[in-house]
């Protein structure tokens, strides 16, 4: 058996490889942390490291992420103690394997069965059109970053509760961003700390989604009747499981909350950059524009917006979501061996976090060709190795919002290239990496409806 680690450093004392890390997502190429291992170890694809306070190995070849993310028997999630903490007993993070294939079961459908994705196009397009107008009467030039996320979030509650009315889910934003930031935090639950106000905010949030699901109780039991329009806690409080059990409330809430979670910032960043890089490459915009004119062209007088049907004919558009969610999904995702594991002629130790980097995957020329040009076209031809293309991740873990978060995109991209046109301030602003690819002025820009 291999007892060889795999070539790397564990850097300083303590803090390890983080300053490399940190100066590497700030440099606008977070690609050169990896590059650098390769210059100095050779193309392995695994290495070790140590990040986040830990001692790790890194992997970054399509076949060695597959192993990692699809073996439950020898790795299992590595995410820090907090994001635990945060999202809640019963949240898919917490469970036991047996419980967490029962929930993947029940929420299958209610996130991503052909029904459910029908029923959301009508709350997302409501949402998502609200938003653009907004921008596109704003008399200032506005933080396209900022307003992505809070329309993203708009979204997702309507998504969720879309049917009621009274919410105040929509105004909870600014405790669900101190929500976000505890996730990955040091656990010190101590006023001033970001742990402290997640666990503030987490409490707030709850309460709120709690006192949803007492009105829809209230509703369902007053009218009998089934209701006209559902969303996806409806959805939610229905499902039942093979002996009829259903979801208790704090399922339904903690599960909520992770969707949120785990939706939010990546459909925010990957609308936002296909927006940038449909306007930056005006034929390619022509052609997405073209396609999404055809499909309205085809429409039966008597339909008002979108159908599923018609985001399947939408071809093109959804190479330039694949292009997208290849070049902004940047980092990590994380595991921890539960024992030693041999690994392509090396060991990876019991305890050591494994982490999956995909954005050095999505970035290999070899399976990429000029990996940083923004070629939805490559989508073609192209023939991916198992592991090439994880953005949603693999194995039992995998994205199950996979559909709808491409729904999102899809029907924001749809609106934008019909009727909006995007100017930006400062085209040249640098891009950090430390939260995803984000431009040093948050993408100032300025929106146009075009007549
Ligand atoms: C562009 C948008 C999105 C990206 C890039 C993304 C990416 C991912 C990835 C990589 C994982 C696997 C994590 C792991 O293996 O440790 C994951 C898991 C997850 N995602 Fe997404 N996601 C997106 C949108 C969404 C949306 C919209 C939802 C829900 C409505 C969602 C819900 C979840 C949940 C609940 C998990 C945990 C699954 C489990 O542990 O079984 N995600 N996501």
């Amino acid at each position: 058996m291999a007892c060889t680690l795999p070539p790397g450093d564990l850097g300083l004392p303590f803090i390890g490889n983080m300053l490399s890390l940190f100066t590497s997502l700030r440099s606008g190429d977070p690609n050169s942390f990896i590059q650098s291992l390769v210059s100095r170890y050779g193309k392995t694809g695994i290495y070790k490291t140590h990040l986040f306070g830990c001692p790790s190995i890194i992997v970054c070849r399509p076949e060695l992420c597959r192993r990692v993310l699809t073996n439950d028997e020898l790795f299992k999630l590595g995410y820090p103690k907090s994001t635990y903490l945060i999202s809640g007993r019963k949240s898919l993070h917490n469970v036991t394997s047996a419980e967490h294939a029962r929930l993947r079961r029940l929420i299958s459908a209610p996130i991503n069965g052909h029904e459910s994705l029908s029923m959301y196009i009508p709350l997302i397009e409501e949402a998502v059109v609200n938003s653009l107008d907004e921008w596109a009467s704003m008399q200032q030039p506005f933080q396209l970053y900022t307003e992505m996320k809070t329309a993203t979030f708009k979204v997702m509650a309507h998504i969720f509760m879309g049917s009621v009315n009274n919410s105040t889910f929509w105004t909870k934003e600014d405790l669900f961003g101190d929500y976000m930031k505890g996730i990955v935090s040091m656990v010190i639950n101590l006023p001033g700390f970001a742990f402290h106000k997640a666990l503030q905010a987490r409490k707030e949030l709850v309460k709120v989604l709690q006192s949803v699901l007492n009105e829809k109780r209230v509703i369902m039991t007053k009218s009998n009747q089934p209701k006209a329009k559902k969303d996806m806690i409806d959805l939610l409080m229905e499902v039942e499981d093979e002996d009829g059990q259903k979801l208790e409330d704090e399922h339904v809430v903690d599960l909520l909350l992770t969707f949120l979670a785990a939706g939010f910032n990546g459909s925010a960043i990957t609308t936002l950059w296909a927006m940038l890089h449909l306007t930056e490459h005006p034929e390619i915009l022509e052609k997405a524009k073209q396609e999404q004119d055809e499909i309205i062209k085809r429409r039966p007088a008597t339909q008002k917006g979108l159908n599923l049907k018609e985001i399947k004919q939408m071809n093109y558009l959804a190479k330039v979501v694949d292009e997208m969610l290849r070049m902004t999904n940047i980092l990590s995702i994380f595991r921890e061996a539960k024992v030693d594991v041999p690994m392509h002629g090396y060991n990876i130790p019991k305890g050591w976090k494994v982490l999956v980097w995909t954005g050095a995957v999505h970035m290999d020329s070899e399976t990429y060709e000029n990996p940083k040009d923004f070629n939805p076209l490559r989508w073609d031809n192209i023939k991916t190795k198992a592991g090439a293309f994880i953005p949603f991740g693999a194995g039992s873990k995998l994205c199950p919002g996979s559909s709808l978060a491409k729904l999102v995109m899809t029907i924001f991209l749809h609106y934008f290239v019909l009727n909006y046109e995007l100017k930006r301030l400062n085209p040249d602003a640098p891009i950090r990496y430390t939260h995803g690819p984000v431009h040093e002025d948050k993408c100032l820009v300025e929106l146009y409806k075009i007549s």
